[in-house]
């Protein structure tokens, strides 16, 4: 027999379980604190759709053609599930890593195995470090696991590499480095981030997340899977939805010691990966020079529009990815507004900032545009 919600308010071991009157529907189990974390992106799509959407860190190219016939291809069998593990994609992500497919898991998205890493590796109390502000998914993974998030505040731009080091404790499990980090661009230079590996407790994980490693300058540059080599508590974090233009199709992957893998298959939830999202990336390894050229010209784009905004007197960080950061403060929604009023979405952190996605040379134009006009603004 049913019960209605009064039934349940009523006596006995439902009646303990509710505060009388009041609890007609499921509550968040487990986590004590989970309705206290912010959800991801929570901030409202503008009314009126805004052509250019630079608000997420996409990859504006089109498709590439090859790309999208091995999806096509692949959507013709969705009865099917796809491979448990798609141990073929491993295995050539495994050679552009020069390392064994063993230290190779990939998932849908490397925000999902960001996810397995902190679930698999951090429990109730345990802490994890990462510098604040960096990717916002970072504090909900963190705190949806119920371990303890540890944010440590950036210096300027950067990542307060000393500053966290310290913070490390007999709790700490994890530390997550986000390289270049999201939201402020700058990347971590190869000594600093060997230092900090080398000085870690071997009992503590560091996740590097090298989700825009392709956009850094070749002169800093830094390849986080050289420390797998040497550490077997790093875990290098990589994407298919920036560089390559993939992040519909929920593709990334870790490259770690066997052994940390191994922790992440048990962890994963079965066939997250879809057949569509594995060929799509298998195709787009085939496109190398052709992603390499996008590259290129999103790098120089981005460097045009940091030198355009450095030449006005704006306040732009020395990114290294695909985005711009104007660190505006308590003018951030405001120029946001104007963002919005030349049908631009951008990112506002409030109080903080505002990263702009490098777009297409038209939205780029745009963009410009509005930081000409705004340093006008400011110079009356
Ligand atoms: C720093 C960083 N890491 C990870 C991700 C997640 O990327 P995905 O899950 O699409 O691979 C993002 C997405 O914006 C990001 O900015």
């Amino acid at each position: 027999m049913m019960h209605s919600p009064a039934d349940a308010d009523g006596a006995g071991a439902a009646g303990d379980r509710h505060e009388s009157g009041t609890a007609t529907r499921p509550r968040p189990g487990g986590m004590p604190n989970i309705l206290a974390l912010d959800g991801y992106g929570t901030s409202r799509p503008p009314e009126v759709p805004l052509r250019y959407r630079l608000s997420s860190n996409e990859n504006s190219y089109p498709p590439l053609h090859p790309v999208v016939e091995a999806i096509s291809a692949a959507a013709a069998s969705p009865n099917l599930y796809p491979p448990l593990v798609p141990f073929a994609l491993a295995g050539r992500l495994a050679a552009v890593s020069g390392v064994d497919p063993k230290n190779v898991w990939i998932g849908a998205g490397s925000v999902a195995v960001l996810e397995q890493l902190i679930r698999g590796f951090a429990g109730p109390g345990d802490e994890v470090i990462f510098g604040w502000r960096s990717y916002e998914a970072y504090p909900i993974i963190i705190g949806a696991a119920g371990a303890v998030p540890v944010p440590v505040p950036l210096i300027g731009h950067d990542q307060d590499l000393a500053a966290m080091a310290r913070r490390v404790g007999s709790r700490t499990r994890v530390v997550i480095l986000c390289n270049p980090n999201n939201p402020t661009g700058t990347a971590l230079s190869p000594v600093m981030l060997r230092t900090f590996a080398a000085g870690l407790p071997a009992d503590c994980l560091l996740i590097l997340d090298e989700a825009y490693r392709e956009f850094v300058p070749a002169q800093s540059a830094f390849d986080g899977t050289e420390l797998i080599r040497s550490h077997a508590n790093v875990a290098v974090l990589r994407t298919f939805s920036k560089a390559h233009g993939l992040a519909g199709m929920r593709v990334g992957y870790a490259v770690s010691a066997p052994a940390i893998i191994d922790v992440l298959a048990r962890v994963a939830l079965p066939f997250t990966v879809g057949r569509m999202a594995i060929a799509a990336a298998s195709a787009s390894l085939d496109q190398h020079t052709e992603i390499q050229a996008q590259v290129r010209e999103t790098v120089r784009e981005r460097d045009a529009l940091i030198q355009l905004a450095r030449g006005l007197g704006l306040p732009v960080s020395a990114s290294a990815a695909n985005f711009l950061w104007l660190s505006f403060g308590s003018d951030s929604g405001a120029f946001t507004d104007r963002c919005a009023a030349a049908s631009i979405g951008v990112r506002c952190f409030p109080l903080e900032g505002v990263r702009i996605t490098v777009g297409s040379a038209q939205a780029n134009a745009a963009v410009a545009g509005v930081l000409n006009e705004y340093a006008g603004v400011l110079d009356r």
